[in-house]
């Protein structure tokens, strides 16, 4: 809107699979963020397993991703869910940024999720077990709408493109919720 800030979002995936439903979300995303926002992606393949004894001095992939997340004025996750879970890969990096203690990236952000998965429960679980971590990370959660993915081989083309246009609409008005969000924070 003509006078207002443009809203920085970041994304990233919780899965590192080429074919991923879940990257292939993210980047359905990038089409449908509102006027006014952009959308930058991070790939979380290059973060190491979380070691305590670095949180001090770690390596340059987590301060770039944690510097990503400091910057943005909102971040969007995209995630799998694995045995009714939070992938390791998701919840290694989201720990790498939130320490040293005092130093956390999250701290106050607005965040918003969505998950795909091939089953009957588009990854409601993995939803759930990530928003407990919200709790203690003290991030502010877009609560509505909830974007449960089910059944994603059918919501997606060959190439990847997400063609199901309810998914469409629910994704654009969860990205809404998002830049709305951090648009109130921001003032
Ligand atoms: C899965 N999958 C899965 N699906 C689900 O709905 N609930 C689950 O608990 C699990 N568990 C699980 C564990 C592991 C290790 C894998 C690899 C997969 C299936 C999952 O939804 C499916 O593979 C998705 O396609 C994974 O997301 P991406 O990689 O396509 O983004």
């Amino acid at each position: 809107m003509a006078g207002e800030a443009v809203i920085k979002i970041l994304g990233f995936a919780g899965s590192l699979r080429k074919g991923s439903y879940n990257r292939s979300l993210l980047r359905a995303a990038s089409e449908l963020i509102p006027e006014g926002s952009t959308l930058q992606t991070f790939e979380l393949d290059g973060i190491p397993p979380f070691n305590q004894d670095m949180e001090r001095t770690p390596p340059d992939s987590v301060k770039e991703f944690k510097a990503a997340i400091k910057q943005a004025d909102a971040v969007l996750i995209v995630t799998p869910e694995y045995n009714y879970s939070v992938p390791g890969v998701l919840k290694n990096a989201i720990d790498w940024a939130s320490r040293p203690y005092g130093d956390s990236a999250w701290i106050g952000k607005p965040v918003a999720v969505m998950s795909a998965s091939t089953g009957m429960l588009g990854g409601s679980r993995a939803q759930y077990h990530l928003r407990q971590s919200f709790l203690f990370l003290d991030v502010v959660p877009v609560t509505k709408p909830e974007v449960f993915v089910t059944f994603s081989a059918q919501k997606f083309d060959e190439s990847g493109k997400l063609t199901d246009a309810t998914t469409r609409d629910i994704v654009s008005k969860l990205l809404q919720a998002l830049v709305d969000l951090a648009r109130k924070i921001k003032k």
